[in-house]
């Protein structure tokens, strides 16, 4: 398919490789956030949480919603995944937009499990924080809404300028845990831009996926990897238990990206922080 016509709507860490992306694919995308980037012709200035400051090009196909926050209070998540979120479907709907696929980045953080099992679009999603609660709420509207809609739960982006785990190792600053197998659940930025865009112009796309790569990996062995490709001692064995982290501990199974037709470039970590290691050390 070309010649979509797709706005962006939040184009940061993901949105804005995304937009390129798509325009490298010969789309036309619209990007639009509160802080348009000078460098982006089409670039559009609007706040989603206030509908009188937002202006759309004409006859769209497509709207991504790759809006997020970075450490934000509940509130500024329901004003933004809640009522923004209707706002902009129902004003998309009142301006005559008739989309062929509405598509919202959201968070396997909503999949609340501790234990270490697996979860894939068929498991439930009962969270337990605020924000992981305004998440499923922005996917209930919207699968509810006015378009042929898709959720994507993203798990952790990872990759150029966000490599948390890669400096914790350099610093010194990291710690391993041994005893407690813990998952990490991430996806290279790349990939999720990729698979952002396949997912978007995907023919009969499915209401749901989750957005992952192909292994789910143990934390301190993730650790001890990347130390060894520093040529670093493995981090030292923390004292204190560690404790749950905001993602719980899970697996979380891209089967049904994969069967829909998408690879990653990074498959596992060990092909992700590879090229991290060589761009950002
Ligand atoms: N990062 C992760 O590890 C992760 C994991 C799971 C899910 N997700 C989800 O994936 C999506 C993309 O994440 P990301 O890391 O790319 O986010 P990001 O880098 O924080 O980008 C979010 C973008 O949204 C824009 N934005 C925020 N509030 C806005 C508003 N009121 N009106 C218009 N634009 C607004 C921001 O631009 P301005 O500030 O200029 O407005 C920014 O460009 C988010 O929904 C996030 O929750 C992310």
């Amino acid at each position: 398919m070309t010649g979509a016509r797709i706005l962006i709507a939040g184009s940061g860490y993901v949105g804005a490789p995304l937009a390129a992306r798509l325009r490298n694919q010969g789309h036309a995308v619209w990007t639009l956030r509160r802080t348009p980037a000078p460098d982006d012709p089409h670039a559009i200035a609007g706040d989603l949480t206030r509908p009188e400051t937002l202006s759309f090009p004409d006859t769209l196909t497509h709207v991504l919603f790759c809006a997020g926050l970075q450490q934000a209070a509940p509130a500024e998540y329901e004003a933004l995944f809640v009522d923004g979120l209707r706002g902009l479907l129902d004003r998309l709907a009142k301006d005559g937009h008739s989309l062929d696929r509405f598509l919202l980045t959201s968070t396997t953080g909503l999949f609340n499990v501790t234990n270490g099992d697996w979860v894939d679009e068929d498991s439930p999603s009962r969270p337990v924080r605020a924000t992981a609660q305004y998440y499923q709420q922005a996917e209930h509207q919207v699968l509810a809404g006015p378009f042929p809609s898709t959720v994507a739960r993203l798990s952790g982006l990872y990759g150029p300028g966000r490599s948390r785990l890669l400096r914790s190792v350099a610093d010194g600053t990291a710690r391993r845990h041994p005893g407690t197998t813990r998952y990490v659940n991430h996806i290279h930025r790349d990939d999720a831009a990729a698979a952002l865009a396949h997912l978007a112009l995907l023919p009969n796309a499915q209401s749901l996926y989750v957005v992952t790569d192909d292994e789910p990996a143990d934390r301190d062995t993730l650790l001890c990897w990347i130390a060894d490709r520093l040529d670093r001692p493995h981090p030292p064995i923390a004292e204190e238990k560690m404790p749950l982290s905001r993602g719980g501990n899970k697996r979380c199974s891209n089967r049904r990206l994969r069967a829909s037709g998408f690879a990653c470039r990074y498959p596992t970590y060990r092909e992700g922080y590879a090229s991290l290691i060589e761009t950002e050390t």
